[in-house]
């Protein structure tokens, strides 16, 4: 990056640590987002100076093989992989990291399961992972992780019940000097950025900005209902009987959103009918979105998959390579603090 402004250069400043951290040229994470975040979109915006991360999801460890493979045969860059903490082969998705001697791997999902930190850790790989409450980050700070990601209720996919601004006013100022922290969560623009670099945040995560970048291979249908929709549109989804839980996910208003509430009322009566067990119940609720995500990213079938977005969506207005999107970004970060200089 240039330093021939006074913005330019304050924003490289601000930004310098996250980049060091993560061995990129701006301090930007794509967020890992299952199906959209494959070979194509992580060695785009890693070639572009941000930080791709592959999202595992529910790959097995022969497909993550491949996918890191494919990567590495795309780009020359550092890029990270998103593990999912609840995956049951997560030692040996682990290991596939460690063969591959990837650089940064996220874990996410939850808290880290006993040893997965310290097997990141002993491959020579850094560990981030996602705090949800600052009493967590600190724990997580204790047991070793090098970098923390807080992201608030406004991103894409499954969300806490905390929005980005609080969270990055309650943790920053305890948690930002021990260890590098990046805030994700509804960041649209690059004044977003400058705003919580300036709170002492090392960096960004961005998921929803890059979905209908060139370089993603989601559906057009997919991209075409990202660049229609508004930010009231992404919605967290609601649960309507307190017996059956429902993880909150972010995702476009469609059919299938519509027809989910219907579903939860249709087994919350089976249950009060005594038609159905608790466990069968829960589990039907827990099973509906099952290959709902695939089936709108890699189908095309935004009405009945799950169409997850984050309210930035409102932002994203055409398909533009991941390149462009980042310089972006970095110039409206740029003026913003070059603003804040006159
Ligand atoms: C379509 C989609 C899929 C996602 N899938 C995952 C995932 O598999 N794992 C994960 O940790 N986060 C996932 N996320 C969250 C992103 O990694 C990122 O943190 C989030 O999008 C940031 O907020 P934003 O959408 O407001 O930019 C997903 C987000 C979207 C929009």
């Amino acid at each position: 990056m240039t330093t021939n402004s006074t913005g330019a250069g304050r924003l490289e400043r601000r930004m310098a640590r996250g980049a060091a951290f993560l061995g990129s040229e701006v301090a930007v994470l794509g967020g890992a987002m299952s199906w959209v975040s494959e070979r194509h979109l992580v060695a785009a915006i890693s070639n572009a100076g941000g930080f791709g991360v592959i999202a595992c999801g529910a790959m097995t460890p022969e497909l993550l093989d491949a996918e890191i493979a494919g990567t590495k045969t795309l780009t020359g860059k550092p890029f990270g992989v998103n593990l999912i903490t609840m995956h049951p082969q997560l030692t040996e998705l682990i290991e596939v990291c460690a063969k591959h001697k990837v650089s940064h791997v996220v874990l996410a999902g939850g808290l880290p399961p006993k040893g997965s930190l310290e097997a990141i850790k002993a491959s020579g790989a850094k560990c981030i992972c996602f705090a949800p409450t600052l009493a967590l980050a600190k724990k997580l700070i204790r047991s070793g992780v090098d970098a923390l990601v807080i992201e608030g209720m406004e991103a894409g996919g499954h969300i806490g019940p905390v929005s980005t601004s609080v969270l990055a006013q309650e943790m920053l100022p305890e948690i930002a000097n021990d260890v590098p922290v990046f805030v994700a969560g509804g960041i649209g623009r690059g004044q977003a950025i400058a705003g919580y670099l300036d709170m002492g945040a090392a960096g960004v995560q961005l998921g929803t900005r890059f979905v209908c970048a060139t370089e993603s291979i989601a559906h057009p249908n997919f991209k075409k209902a990202f660049i229609r929709a508004s930010a009231r549109d992404a919605v967290a989804s609601v649960q309507i009987d307190a017996r059956l839980p429902v993880i909150p996910v972010r995702a476009l208003k469609n059919a299938g959103g519509e027809l989910f509430t219907q579903k939860q009322r249709e087994v919350a009566q089976a249950l009060d009918e005594g038609r159905l067990a608790m466990a069968e119940a829960q589990l039907q609720i827990e099973h509906y979105w099952a290959g709902a995500l695939r089936r709108a990213v890699i189908d095309g079938d935004v009405e009945h998959g799950s169409v997850m977005a984050g309210q930035s969506v409102g932002m994203v207005t055409k398909e533009e390579p991941v390149a462009d999107i980042i310089a972006t970004l970095m110039a409206e970060a740029a003026q913003a603090l070059e603003k804040k200089a006159a």
